[in-house]
């Protein structure tokens, strides 16, 4: 046969095949989401994702533990507070638990990374991400709740802050008052293409943030729209963005592809609950090997032009990433 060109000679062991990588991942662009319920003491399985536990405050010290075993060392906070109301103040509360989380963890983990998802759902009786005008939520009124809930995680020591409602100009009212306050340099890493997704479900089950009417489409992005994430991030970056995400991650490769083209700061895709649950439900079943799927998943997320990583597979995937799987 007279074939010069065999692409298979670059496929011939396994030598040569991660000499030839195109990708390459490291745990250290891995982030591992974390739940803490100010209700509960110890820790708690959450049924709708399983192996994974909510945290009691006097157990996200195990929490981190766990991270820095698998070499994992960044996470996000989620908080589940003890009480809601309609403007959700608890969000901003000195003393809430998202607040109190930091504290401990940045007191006894100075070097582990934390951000903070800053977002009223968890906070609000009615699970709308912002504060309510009728049935529709008040952008502007909503920045002045988000300005607050950044500022008090600032405060209370948190690394990053990610603004996660996709109200608009929230980047900007969030970055103007960590400046008047002296946190300059914390950087907000904007969820700046985040969609009205289905694939969120499991997550509001375990935060419990699910609408209680109506759904988040006057907010969030609708699925069909890619040059839309364009506007969102380019608005974001005017805004002081110091670095965008795309959400969720699978299901949108091409806006991860069009993001990282044409940005250039530091891009973040969320693997989410949905995309999580699916690969869980299906390894249950038998149906695939959870493993193999679950950092093919991973490559395909950083092929497409991701920089690092929101997943709830962060430790499993820093473990096989040392091993170059
Ligand atoms: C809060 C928030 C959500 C997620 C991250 N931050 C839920 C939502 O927008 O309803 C989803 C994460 C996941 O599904 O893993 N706004
Ligand atoms: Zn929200």
């Amino acid at each position: 046969m007279d074939l010069s060109i065999r692409p298979r000679r670059l496929r011939g062991n396994e030598s040569i095949r991660k000499l030839c990588r195109e990708t390459r991942l490291s745990p250290d662009s891995l982030i591992y989401p974390i739940f803490v319920d100010e209700t509960l003491t110890g820790t708690r399985p959450i049924p709708s994702l399983e192996g994974q536990l909510h945290y009691g405050l006097d157990s996200v010290g195990q929490a981190v533990e766990d991270c820095l075993a698998h070499g994992v060392g960044r996470c996000i906070l989620f908080g589940l507070p003890e009480h809601k109301d309609a403007t959700g103040s608890s969000a901003w509360d000195e003393h809430g638990v998202v607040q109190e989380a930091v504290r401990l963890i940045k007191r006894s983990y100075p070097d582990f990374y934390v951000i903070t998802d800053v977002c009223m759902c968890e906070y609000t009786d009615h699970g709308h991400c912002g504060a309510l005008c009728g049935h529709s939520v008040d952008n502007d009124a909503t920045l002045e709740l988000l300005a607050k809930t950044a500022l008090s995680h600032a405060r209370a020591g948190a690394d990053m802050v990610a603004p996660s409602d996709m109200m608009d100009g929230r980047v900007a009212a969030i970055r103007a008052r960590l400046d008047e306050h002296g946190f300059q340099n914390v950087p907000i890493l904007s969820y700046s293409a985040k969609y009205a997704s289905a694939f969120y479900g499991p997550f509001r089950a375990a935060a419990g943030s699910a609408p209680s009417f109506g759904d988040r489409k006057g907010y969030q992005m609708d699925p069909h729209n890619w040059k839309e994430a364009l506007k969102e991030c380019a608005l974001d970056v005017e805004e002081g963005a110091d670095l965008l995400m795309v959400k969720p991650a699978l299901p949108y490769l091409d806006v991860i592809r069009e993001c990282a083209d044409a940005f250039r700061l530091p891009l973040c895709a969320y693997q989410v609950s949905g995309e999580y649950a699916m690969i869980k439900a299906a390894a249950r079943e038998g149906l695939i090997d959870e493993h193999r799927v679950m950092c093919e998943s991973a490559v395909s997320i950083f092929r497409a032009g991701a920089n690092m990583l929101i997943t709830y597979y962060a430790k499993e995937l820093a473990d096989a990433m040392r091993k170059g799987e």
